[in-house]
């Protein structure tokens, strides 16, 4: 190997030894630099003839230029592995699952809400939605709830500011004020037949909704949710309140020996009124009664209220717990946690 082959390897081999930018400028300088091994050759020229000068510098010329790819192959080298090496250091696994939003689904008592419009849905009652800020009129006089019933104290019901005995002045405290909001608007769509003698379409409907009174414990929360119903006309009894309901009940909790019990009881606006129990036969629940709602014959005031003649219409109502039904349906023994907002508890639901 001549004098300029092995400068070459030399400077290559340096070249490759440069770990980082700074070390291969370095290096470069001690090869091409001012006093550099290459320049010191091209130097060294000046004592030969023309001819030798010519040989002897191409020569010299293509040692440098293979230097000078060594080390432009160097530094793209380096600036590679730094580049790599950023890459790594900054890398994203793409194939880490996304964060993703989870799928909401309806609350438990809507399911059974929805669950309770269907069922009476298919038995031909309408849904009717009232006010949850309600007059003491709806939610109490025209329910022939009387001035003293206990049911009206500051203990038992929210009221409101700036009410009046007519304008909104509390928070209803069941949704049997529907029966008569419902019944007034159905009445006055049929005035015209009722004046002219003519049969009026029997009132059948549900207002399931939020209510309210001054209570908080495992069984029972400031705000519920109750279902009314009501079915009116000139020949409806007790015995179809039974079979109704019987059959609603039935239906919801998917469970046909269900057995019903109508436990006498008092409401005032109806008469005479029954307490509603149920009882499983098999389940967890098995053997015990379990209430599940109140019901009555629509009382006379009550039907007068709603601006028919009670001599001539007669009917049942019923109200009843949606929370409680929830509870029973799946099992839940606090009521609260329906209303704690725990997405533990209620993603169990979908
Ligand atoms: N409104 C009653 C309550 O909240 C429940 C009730 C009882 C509703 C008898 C009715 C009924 O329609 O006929 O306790």
């Amino acid at each position: 190997m001549n004098e300029l082959d092995s400068l070459v390897e030399s400077a290559t081999q340096l070249f490759a030894q440069s770990a980082t930018p700074a070390d291969l400028e370095n290096a470069k300088a001690q090869f091409l630099g001012k006093s550099g091994r290459v320049t010191e050759l091209m130097k060294g020229m000046a004592q030969l003839s023309v001819e030798e000068k010519k040989s002897r510098g191409a020569a010299i010329n293509v040692a440098k230029q293979a230097i000078e790819a060594a080390l432009t192959a160097r530094r793209q080298a380096l600036a590679d592995a730094e580049l790599q090496l950023q890459l790594k250091a900054e890398a994203l696994d793409v194939s880490l699952p996304g964060r993703q939003r989870g799928q909401g689904g309806l609350h438990p008592v809507s399911l059974t809400l929805e669950r309770i419009q269907g069922i009476f849905g298919s038995m031909g009652f309408d849904v009717a939605e009232g006010p949850e800020i309600e007059s003491d009129w709806f939610n109490f006089t025209a329910l022939n709830t009387p001035e003293d019933h206990p049911a009206r104290s500051m203990h038992d019901t929210f009221y409101v500011e700036g009410g009046t005995a007519t304008a909104p002045n509390l928070l209803r405290t069941h949704t049997s004020p529907m029966q008569i909001r419902h019944a007034v608007q159905h009445v006055k769509k049929h005035r015209a037949a009722l004046d002219a003698g003519q049969a009026m379409p029997e009132i059948r409907v549900i207002a399931p909704g939020r209510t309210y009174r001054v209570d908080s414990d495992a069984t029972h929360s400031p705000m519920f949710h109750q279902c009314e119903g009501l079915w009116i006309g000139e020949n409806v009894s007790f015995k179809d309140l039974k079979v109704i309901f019987t059959d609603f009940c039935r239906t919801f909790f998917e469970s046909d020996d269900l057995v019903l019990r109508f436990r006498p009881s008092f409401f005032p606006f109806t008469e005479p009124s029954a307490e509603i129990d149920i009882q499983f036969q098999t389940g967890p629940l098995a053997g015990r009664w379990l209430e599940v709602a109140g019901s009555g014959q629509v009382h006379p005031n009550v039907v007068r209220n709603m601006g028919l003649d009670p001599e001539k219409y007669i009917g049942f109502a019923f109200g009843m717990g949606p929370d409680r039904l929830t509870m029973l349906r799946y099992g839940v023994n606090d009521l609260r946690l329906f209303f704690d907002g725990d997405i533990r508890f209620l993603s169990q639901f979908q």
